[in-house]
């Protein structure tokens, strides 16, 4: 197997492998002039260059920062059409909600994306998973949920899983909307229907739900979470957007992998997560859009939770083609510190995924990393609107 010494690293920044929790979300491992070993995919060593040894091949990165390659735990990175009319009204007045409520919004991207074929939605989510990964991405979580009928979603996973090993995406099946009639019946077959199909042939990792007023009711999310779980999926929530109507109180209760958004979440959500194993995951690129009050970063990480970033990719909410930029969102808006949005971004990222083998820089670790523009790793989160990721490494490979 052959063995790859990475060296001229100015500093190697990384957070502990695992998730990491309140203040432990601060705590980042920073080796100057460090060397980094990798064989098979893995990272087998890091520490100082000048401990190296040994007689193997040399990769010179030029004297920049490496951290570890971004996790970006939510993305909508399938759709078709567009919602630029949306935008044009919202920025005119017209709330997000209202726009969903008079058929528009969400609906509007199910009744494009359930005309689009699965190569149509392959050739359309290509170019957006590329600008996700030339930021920084090295995992994408990508969900359903602009299906107008179960063949609508079921082909919306199609593309995703044609487009998986090439990006290392992870899917999800999101219980987006409801019908306008025949809500309970939809509930049931989601149920018995569409969970264990998309369960029996391994098309998703999760199952999400969007909670809120305008979508699902807790109890509706109740059932198809229990039912996911009875399939062997994991669950996941988009709770606590609008309104905080007891989703996070729910996804904690069950032991999901995260709750997501948490715009409207008060002190009994933070608590209630702060005392569970759910990732608290963040959006900051909604708040930026819809101009949303900020989720409680900071409260959360004071409180002990585990926080993540992502970008929630998507036309309608977080039209947000860079996970480096959500990290760096997350520092103004949700009052992060630039260590901590690193770990949001990485090792708790892949936990809200359920992984645990990549996210940090340590042996044993997939060999996903990143190296930077500049000598100090802080222009990551300094960073707006231009791409300070100079090459994304995958399983110690360059892309
Ligand atoms: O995560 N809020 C629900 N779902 C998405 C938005 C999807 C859309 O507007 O198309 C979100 O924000
Ligand atoms: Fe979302």
């Amino acid at each position: 197997m052959t063995e790859t010494l990475f060296t001229n690293i100015s500093q190697l920044v990384t957070p502990a492998p695992g998730v990491q929790r309140g203040a432990a979300m601060s705590d980042l491992k920073v080796i100057p002039d460090a060397a980094m070993l990798v064989s098979g995919g893995v990272i087998r060593w890091i520490g100082p260059r000048a401990d190296a040894s040994g007689m193997v091949q040399e990769h010179d990165l030029g004297g920049v920062a490496v951290v570890p390659g971004l996790i970006d735990p939510h993305t909508h990175a399938v759709w078709a059409g567009d919602r630029l009319a949306d935008f044009e009204a919202r920025v005119q007045g017209v709330p997000y909600e209202e726009i969903l409520a008079r058929g528009g919004g969400i609906r509007s991207s199910m009744r494009a994306t359930g005309a689009a074929s699965v190569d149509d939605l392959v050739a359309l989510a290509r170019p957006r998973l590329e600008a996700l990964r030339a930021s920084g991405a090295t995992t994408i979580e990508v969900k359903s949920g602009y299906g107008m009928d179960f063949d609508a979603e079921l082909r919306m996973l199609h593309a995703v899983r044609a487009l998986q090993s090439e990006f290392g995406l992870v899917p999800t099946l999101l219980i987006h909307v409801p019908p306008t009639e025949g809500r309970a019946e939809y509930v049931q077959a989601v149920c018995h229907d569409l969970i264990p199909g998309v369960a029996r042939e391994g098309l998703a990792t999760a199952v999400d739900v969007f909670t809120e007023r305008e979508a699902f009711t807790v109890d509706e999310t109740r059932a198809i979470l229990q039912a996911a779980k009875a399939h062997g999926l994991q669950t996941k929530l988009h709770a606590d957007q609008f309104h905080a109507i007891g989703g996070t109180e729910l996804a904690c209760e069950l032991g999901a992998l995260s709750v997501d958004h948490l715009e409207a979440s008060g002190p009994a959500q933070i608590a209630a997560l702060a005392a569970s194993d759910t990732v608290a995951t963040i959006l900051p690129g909604v708040t930026l859009h819809l101009g949303l009050p900020a989720a409680p970063g900071r409260a959360l990480i004071d409180a002990g939770a585990a926080v993540a970033v992502g970008t929630d990719l998507n036309p309608g909410s977080s039209p947000v083609f860079s996970t480096q930029l959500a990290l760096a969102l997350a520092v103004r808006l949700c009052r992060l510190t630039p260590a901590e949005a690193l770990t949001a971004s990485t090792v708790n990222a892949a936990a809200a995924l359920g992984l645990s083998d990549r996210g940090a820089l340590a042996p044993g670790q997939r060999a996903d990393f990143l190296a930077l523009h500049s000598p100090d790793w802080r222009d990551l989160p300094y960073t707006l609107g231009a791409n300070p990721v100079r090459n994304v490494f995958v399983g110690g490979s360059a892309l």
